[in-house]
């Protein structure tokens, strides 16, 4: 198997690691192609991969090329990459960009889109992706294999879960950090010390995270299970509903669903 990634940034680094890591492939079944002298530096010295400045060359003879740059970035590699060949699996973890444009685009009918996440850096991520309907069992299995190596993949056949995906995993990860984030300074603001406070939030998280996925249970469950009669709990429960925390969430998660929608 031959893996070649145009971008060699943080997601591209990502799952170069994860293949690594799952020994999915060697250094030197994979080749980076990345416009930065610094990453590719970098890439070479870290994993003892391959790289290049040349998109094209990258590309020849792969059997999957990731394309992991910016989507800003995305018309240059178009141009550098038309027309592969019919063989070869495209598999694009651009935000946005649909399967149809992607097709057109590079004149290519086995394309892969995927929505990955931050956490995929540390082999934690959530990812969701579809196929178009030219991509063969074959293909879809590297493709599985590939983003399996960061996490948890899920394959879905309707491709506007994606952007439904961006706006809760994708994007998810930030408002995670936000909330951490506040949670730690709350500690903080009734007067536990930083470090203390960082600790009990993030064991908190970790903790509750592990009783939805292990207990079986529902969330609703789980909190009322917290939740006694005039105590503690209900106390700051009423205060995060009546600054409407829910329908928050709600109103941020559907602004960068139709953010990723018009991407
Ligand atoms: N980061 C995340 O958490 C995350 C999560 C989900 C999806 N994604 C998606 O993953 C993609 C990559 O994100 P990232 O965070 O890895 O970005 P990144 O760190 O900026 O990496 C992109 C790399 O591609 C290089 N590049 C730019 N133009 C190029 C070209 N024409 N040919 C070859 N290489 C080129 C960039 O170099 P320069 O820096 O010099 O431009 C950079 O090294 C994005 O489209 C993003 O939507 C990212």
């Amino acid at each position: 198997m031959r893996i070649s990634f145009i971008g060699g940034g943080a997601m591209g680094e990502a799952i170069i690691r994860g293949i690594l890591a799952k020994g999915v492939a060697t250094p030197q079944d994979m080749v980076v192609s990345d416009i930065s002298q610094t990453r590719r530096e970098l890439l070479t010295n870290e994993y003892g991969i391959e790289t290049l400045d040349d998109n094209r060359q990258a590309a020849k003879g792969a059997d999957l090329i990731v394309l992991a740059v910016k989507p800003q970035n995305l018309a240059r590699v178009v141009q550098d990459l038309k027309a592969p060949s019919p063989e070869q699996l495209v598999v694009s973890i651009l935000a946005g960009g649909t399967l149809a444009k992607l097709c057109q685009d590079f004149n290519h009918l086995s394309v892969v889109r995927a929505a990955p996440n931050m956490p995929a850096q540390i082999g934690q991520g959530i990812t969701v992706w579809t196929a178009t309907a030219d991509t063969n069992e074959r293909q879809k299995e590297l493709a599985r294999t590939v983003l399996g190596a960061v996490g948890k993949e899920i394959y879905v056949t309707e491709e506007k879960y994606l952007d439904m995906a961006t706006a809760l995993g994708g994007s998810g990860a930030a408002y995670v950090f936000l909330f951490i984030e506040a949670f730690i300074d709350a500690g903080v603001h009734v007067g536990l010390p930083r470090d203390l406070s960082q600790q009990v939030v993030t064991q908190t998280i970790l903790g509750s995270t592990s009783s939805v996925e292990m207990m079986g249970k529902h969330p609703a469950v789980l909190k009322n299970m917290v939740t006694s009669p005039g105590g503690t709990t209900t106390e700051a429960l009423f205060q995060l509903e009546k600054g409407a925390f829910r329908a928050l969430l709600y109103e941020a998660v559907a602004a960068a669903h139709s953010k990723a929608q018009r991407l």
